[in-house]
């Protein structure tokens, strides 16, 4: 009989695949809404391990994009004010958000070390992948 994977193995899953497939992306995880609180917690992810674990909306990329629905991408985190860092090597970030029913959820959050890395192709590429999640919870 076939073992069914937990959601968290599944989403694990995602972030190994694409940590090791996609060469700029050096720290890749999921942060979700917490319950009915207006702040975001950590979830599966890969890479350094981050004390960011709790996120109240409105700080920080992720915090931001918690309450804009919008993707952000974030090519020099250094020009950013309103940002939580974790790493001193993380140059770039870009967070995407999970729609379940129309409602944002969470977010994929991908951090590079490489400067502005990222393109439109990984905005689509991602928004397609939080589809998938978003099957994968709803
Ligand atoms: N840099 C993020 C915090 C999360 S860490 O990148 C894992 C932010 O500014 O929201």
């Amino acid at each position: 009989a076939q073992t069914e994977q937990s959601v968290d193995d599944r989403l694990l899953k995602i972030c190994e695949i694409l940590e090791e497939n996609i060469s700029y992306y050096n720290w890749v995880g999921f942060y979700f809404k917490n319950g009915d609180k207006n702040e975001l917690k950590l979830g599966p992810y890969v890479g350094e391990p981050t004390d960011h674990v709790i996120i109240p909306f409105g700080k920080g990329i992720c915090g931001q994009v918690a309450v804009s629905n919008e993707n952000f991408v974030v090519p020099d985190v250094a020009a950013q004010d309103n940002y939580i860092a974790c790493s001193i090597s993380v140059k770039a970030e870009i967070v995407i958000p999970i729609f379940v029913n129309g409602e944002n959820v969470g977010q994929i959050d991908i951090d590079s070390g490489t400067p502005d890395p990222f393109t439109e192709a990984d905005e689509r590429f991602l928004e397609f992948i939080c589809k998938e999640v978003a099957g994968i919870m709803a």
